[in-house]
């Protein structure tokens, strides 16, 4: 298949790119951060006009996954402006013309659509209710998809893994500090459901496979809080674990709000593949390995400026 991706040079759209690139054709858009990467990049910044139409045309994908985004917090506060047509009007965009073209279009949402106030899990049926300027935009984008492609699927994730930068992930944060011997703080009342990326990638191309269609949560299986993730990066790491702090996201300095609760089901989505999400002791043992193996200095070398 032809895949195109949006937002390749991203976490996700890396690490999906990677993941595809041995079985299908790969074509990802980038606004410059790519030089070499082993795949075909066209250079494109999405929220000029009249710039889809044009990649489509010319690519003329059987699959498109969306993975662009304003995607941190404080700047989406900063600027709503950029925030709505990153996440609300290019999503809509991309989906009138997957539409159009017969393309299967997934597009990426986010898990804090939610405010966090459930106790237990949250399923696709719960009601939603964006705490900031970044959730909201998401939920619109999810709303501008679902309006005008029904075919699509929107898929709400979070991951961590290696990213172009090296400080994307969380993972990569609780590495990089603890690698350096630096304290860190681990919020001990924030819950979600860390998957590796690269195991995000392939349930969506599994999903693509598929022909499905809707709104999965598309996240790991295991909610635990951002403390305890830590805990077990730095233990699979041989990383000196008492350097994080437990302490309450309360004492944070980071002005955007967020949920406290984003234990999300996947009940959905493994039942609609046939099979169970993998398992978060899989997932980080493969980000282990991917780090011996030198997986983030290969990624790394794709980027412009990279020696
Ligand atoms: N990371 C998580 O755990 C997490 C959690 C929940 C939801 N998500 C969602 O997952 C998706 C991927 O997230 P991510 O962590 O991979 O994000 P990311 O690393 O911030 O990547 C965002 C991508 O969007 C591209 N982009 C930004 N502005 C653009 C523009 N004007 N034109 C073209 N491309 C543009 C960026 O390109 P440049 O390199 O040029 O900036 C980058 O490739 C997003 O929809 C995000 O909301 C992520």
């Amino acid at each position: 298949m032809k895949l195109l991706i949006t937002g390749v040079s991203g976490l996700l759209g890396i690490n999906l790119a990677m993941e595809s690139m041995g079985e299908h054709e790969i074509i990802g858009v980038d606004r410059g951060t790519l030089k070499s990467a082993p795949f075909q990049i066209i250079q494109a910044d999405l929220t000029r006009g009249n710039v889809i139409d044009p990649i489509i045309d010319l690519t003329r994908p059987d699959w498109l996954i969306n993975c662009a985004a304003l995607a941190n917090l404080e700047k989406c506060e900063e600027d709503p402006v950029q925030a709505k047509k990153l996440n609300t009007d290019l999503p809509g965009e991309l989906a009138v013309a997957c539409a159009k073209g017969n393309i299967r279009f997934i597009h990426i949402s986010t898990d804090s659509v939610f405010d966090g106030t459930k106790e237990g899990f949250y399923t696709e049926e719960d009601e939603t209710n964006p705490p900031g300027i970044y959730s909201q935009t998401k939920l619109n984008g999810e709303r501008a998809v679902q309006e005008a492609n029904p075919q699509a699927i929107v898929a709400r994730v979070n991951f961590y893994g290696w990213s172009l930068g090296g400080q994307r992930s969380l993972g990569e944060f609780f590495v990089n500090n603890l690698k350096e011997g630096k304290p860190v703080n681990g919020f001990t009342d924030v819950i979600f459901c860390p998957i590796l990326v690269n195991n995000t990638a392939r349930l969506l191309l599994g999903m693509l496979q598929q022909k499905m269609s809707g709104l999965y949560h598309v996240v790991g299986g295991k909610p635990m809080s951002k403390y305890q993730f830590g805990v077990e990066v730095a233990r699979k790491f041989g990383l000196d674990e008492t350097l994080i702090s437990p302490q309450s996201a309360k004492m944070s300095s980071l002005t955007a709000k967020r949920s406290h609760n984003l234990w999300l089901s996947t009940h959905k989505l493994s039942t609609a593949l046939g099979h169970e999400i993998p398992s978060f002791s899989t997932g980080l043992a493969e980000f282990y390995t991917q780090f011996q193996q030198g997986y983030p200095q290969k990624i790394r070398s794709y980027q412009q400026g990279a020696r």
